[in-house]
This record gives C-alpha cells, structure tokens and sequence, in this order.
C-alpha cells in the first residue's frame, strides 16, 4: 500500500495507528509480567520495616522525586559516581517504584549509609545549613509530626494480602517500632535503608 493511499484515508490511518501501538506496547509490557528478573527480589532485599515504610510515603507525599531520581543507570560515569547500577529486582517492593528521571538534586538509589543521621537531620530542616549553595528546601515540619502506629499497621496488612511477605508476627509489632517517632525519624530511616542490599555498606547512626 502506497504511503498516500494512507495518509489520505483518515480512518484507515487511525486504525494502523491504533494497531502499531498497541502490538509495540504488548511488545514491551508483556515480557515484563512473566519475566522472573523483575519479580524476585534481589539478593538481600525485603520488605520495608514499619519506620522505613512510613519514611517513604513521607518521601512520596513530600515529592522529594520531582527532584531525585533513585535509579543509578548502567553507565561508568554514573557507577563511579554512586555506586553499582541499580536491578529491576531491588524495586520489587517498591509500590509506586521511585526511579524518576529529573535531577535536580543526585540520585539517591545508593545513598543509604553515606552520611551520619545526624547529617540528614539537619540537612532536612535546612539543606543550606551544610551545603550553602544547595536549592533543595527545608523541611522543618517534619520533626514536628508524629507517625501513626495504626495506619503504619493497616498499610503492612494491605502490602501482605498483595504478596509482601510479612509476617503476622511482624505486622502485630509494627506500632511498637514506630511508636513515639517522628516524620523526621522514618524519612531518615527509609534514606539510610536505600541501596544498602546492594552496596553491602551498613546503616550508621
Ligand atoms: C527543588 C529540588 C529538591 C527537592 C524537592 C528535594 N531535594 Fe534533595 N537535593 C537537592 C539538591 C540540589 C541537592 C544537592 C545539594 C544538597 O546536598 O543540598 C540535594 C541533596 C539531597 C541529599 C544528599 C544527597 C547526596 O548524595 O549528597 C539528600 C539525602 C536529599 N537531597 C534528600 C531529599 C529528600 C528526602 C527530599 C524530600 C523531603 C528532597 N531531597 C527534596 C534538591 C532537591
């Protein structure tokens, strides 16, 4: 069929359109469901405790992505800069995954162990306290607000019933681990917990 034939029938354009599409997506999505690499987790890698979990829907809520991306790309550049490129099977529970794309500020895919708690404290109340320079905002009300050990609870039962495999026993002292502790505490506890299955690098305090 010539190339005018289709250009000038509308409908038969949109219907090819359609078609192209569609078989390209199928294409790329499919392998995804049924491909073991991006459904088993990666050595070492569970599923996150009760304070880290908090931390990431505080990084989620606070759109810290809009800003970092957490996926180190398979580049030498990149690994000399952060460390080994990041695996499919590290993100397994992640639930939206965190990759990102923009920015603005480096990737956090390896930061965790990096810096002291300490570091992050006051960095997260006023990034230019230490690094002048820097255009990331504080965000002081975080220390201020409490983690609520139920909802921490219901979230790991509604992450179990989807296959994260927690144990009764861990979702019955989840409101013990997050008990009296602050928005600032599980954020800092989900950034140290980044990226250390893969780097082998321990959490300081
Ligand atoms: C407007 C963009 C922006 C937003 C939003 C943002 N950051 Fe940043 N972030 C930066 C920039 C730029 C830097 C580098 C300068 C610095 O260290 O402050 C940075 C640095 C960091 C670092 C140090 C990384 C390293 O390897 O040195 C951490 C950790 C961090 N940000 C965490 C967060 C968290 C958590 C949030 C959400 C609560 C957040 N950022 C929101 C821009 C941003």
């Amino acid at each position: 069929m010539q190339h005018e034939t289709i250009e000038k029938k509308l409908n038969l354009m949109i219907v090819l359109i359609a078609l192209t599409v569609s078989v390209a997506g199928l294409v790329q999505i499919l392998p995804l469901i049924f491909q073991n690499q991006v459904k088993v987790p990666a050595e070492g890698v569970v599923p996150y405790p009760p304070l880290q979990l908090a931390g990431r829907d505080v990084y989620v809520r606070e759109g810290c992505y809009n800003c970092h991306s957490q996926m180190v790309r398979p580049l030498l550049s990149e690994q000399k800069r952060y460390g080994p490129y990041s695996t499919a099977g590290e993100s397994v529970y992640d639930r939206p995954f965190q990759w990102g794309s923009k920015r603005t500020g480096p990737d956090l895919a390896r930061v965790g162990g990096r810096y002291s708690n300490d570091w992050h404290r006051v960095h997260l109340d006023n990034p230019r306290n230490l690094v002048p320079e820097s255009n990331m905002p504080g965000y002081p009300w975080l220390d201020k607000a409490q983690i609520d050990p139920e909802l921490i609870q219901k979230k790991m039962r509604r992450l179990q019933t989807l296959g994260d495999p927690y144990t009764d026993e861990e979702i019955a002292n989840a409101p013990n681990a997050v008990m009296n502790k602050t928005e600032l505490d599980a954020l800092v506890a989900y950034l140290q917990d980044l990226g250390t299955a893969r780097t082998g690098r321990k959490r300081s305090n």
